[in-house]
């Protein structure tokens, strides 16, 4: 039978394995530097104000009817994004918005573009249960 100075001897080893647990989970995270300033938190309002999350993803997550557009910058660029979005097409609408407008957008999909590939095969689970990325 446990006895009562064992069950506290164990219960504050749970508790320092919880807590430098979580210190050691929490002191790298993976998108730490990667706050979106200046254009591209104006890109990222222009983003959510006309809903293209509706239609796209980014890291997967988003309406499906338009693809997954978290390494749209790489894969197109801004030329092509910028096309895209003035003309549309018969399932996507066209967005009549100012050069300005359209470059903030870009810089928003550079930064997406930068933080990540959104392709899940390219995960990888670290032996401390951290999800990492192949480059
Ligand atoms: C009503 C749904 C809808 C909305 C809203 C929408 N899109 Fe789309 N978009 C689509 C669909 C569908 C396609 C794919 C069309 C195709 O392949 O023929 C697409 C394609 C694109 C492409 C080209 C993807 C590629 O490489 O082929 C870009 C870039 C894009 N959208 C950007 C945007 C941006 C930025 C917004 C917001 C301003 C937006 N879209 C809003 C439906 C939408």
């Amino acid at each position: 039978m446990i006895r009562e100075k064992q069950k506290i001897v164990i219960f504050f080893a749970l508790i320092t394995i919880f807590i430098g647990y979580t210190s050691f989970i929490y002191l790298e995270l993976p998108v730490k530097n990667k706050i979106a300033t200046g254009n591209s938190q104006k890109g990222k309002i222009l983003w959510q104000q006309y809903n293209c999350n509706a239609c796209h993803q980014i890291y997967g997550l988003g309406g499906y009817l338009g693809p997954d557009l978290t390494n749209e910058f790489s894969r197109r660029g801004s030329l092509f994004i910028k096309g895209y979005i003035k003309a549309g097409n018969v399932v996507m609408p066209s967005f009549h918005l100012s050069e300005t407008e359209l470059n903030d957008i870009c810089a928003f999909l550079k930064d997406i573009d930068s933080s990540g590939n959104a392709d899940p095969k390219s995960f990888i689970i670290h032996y401390d249960g951290t999800i990492g990325q192949e480059k």
